[in-house]
């Protein structure tokens, strides 16, 4: 087995959280290499980031093909040139197939900004206002074929204030999701998670 692990993080479009995940990658020293930043958009502003950090960046636009499978085969084929130990989807906006899902079971990881199994999907800020939640936050889990619904490896709450708006919520969930993410990806490398009937289990949570 290698020593370093290979990370390769996808993204559609801002990639804050990707850029948490390359600066604590950096700060802490993990035995990982950011081995590519992938994007199906070649406009995300994150991958000037990448470009200015040296990392090997690559855009594997949805638009190209004509069906979902093909692109997913299409990424894949991309994302495997990397020889990922895990796949980390931070901001990334496509549903992905089965197939793909399945070609990476227990490596690959997303963030969602709600308190999952509450708010999958879009707009999560704007449902949890609506439905008068005082609190929300964001989780990250193993991705599975179902759309947000994956074995959950962190979550990190914030209050809802009475003069909240999707705005100030969205970035009170963001600065969470920055902590927990990193996180959540250096246990992953550390291999330090495990998934135990359909739970994952942290061990040595309390060392790190
Ligand atoms: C984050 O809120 C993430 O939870 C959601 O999309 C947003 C991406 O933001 N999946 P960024 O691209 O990481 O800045």
């Amino acid at each position: 087995m290698r020593a370093m692990r290979n990370i390769v993080i996808l993204i559609s479009g801002r990639g804050s959280n990707m850029q948490a995940i390359v600066h604590a990658a950096q700060a802490e020293r993990w035995p990982a290499k950011i081995a590519a930043i992938i994007s199906n958009r070649s406009d995300a502003e994150g991958l000037s980031f990448a470009q200015e950090h040296g990392i090997a960046y690559a855009v594997v636009a949805n638009g190209d093909y004509p069906s979902r499978a093909e692109f997913d085969a299409a990424l894949q084929a991309e994302i495997d040139r990397f020889e990922p130990d895990v796949v980390v989807l931070a901001g990334f906006m496509r549903i992905l197939t089965a197939p793909f899902v399945a070609h990476y079971a227990g490596r690959m990881l997303n963030i969602h900004p709600s308190l999952l199994p509450k708010f999958p999907g879009l707009a999560t800020h704007r449902q949890a206002l609506q439905a008068g939640e005082t609190v929300h936050g964001a989780t990250v889990h193993f991705v599975t074929a179902e759309l947000d619904h994956g074995p959950i490896v962190a979550q990190a709450q914030v209050p809802v204030l009475p003069t909240d708006t999707e705005t100030t919520l969205a970035q009170r969930v963001l600065e969470q999701e920055h902590v927990i993410y990193p996180r959540a990806v250096r246990w992953f490398i550390e291999g330090k998670l495990s998934i135990e009937a359909g739970q994952v289990r942290i061990a040595d949570k309390a060392t790190t």
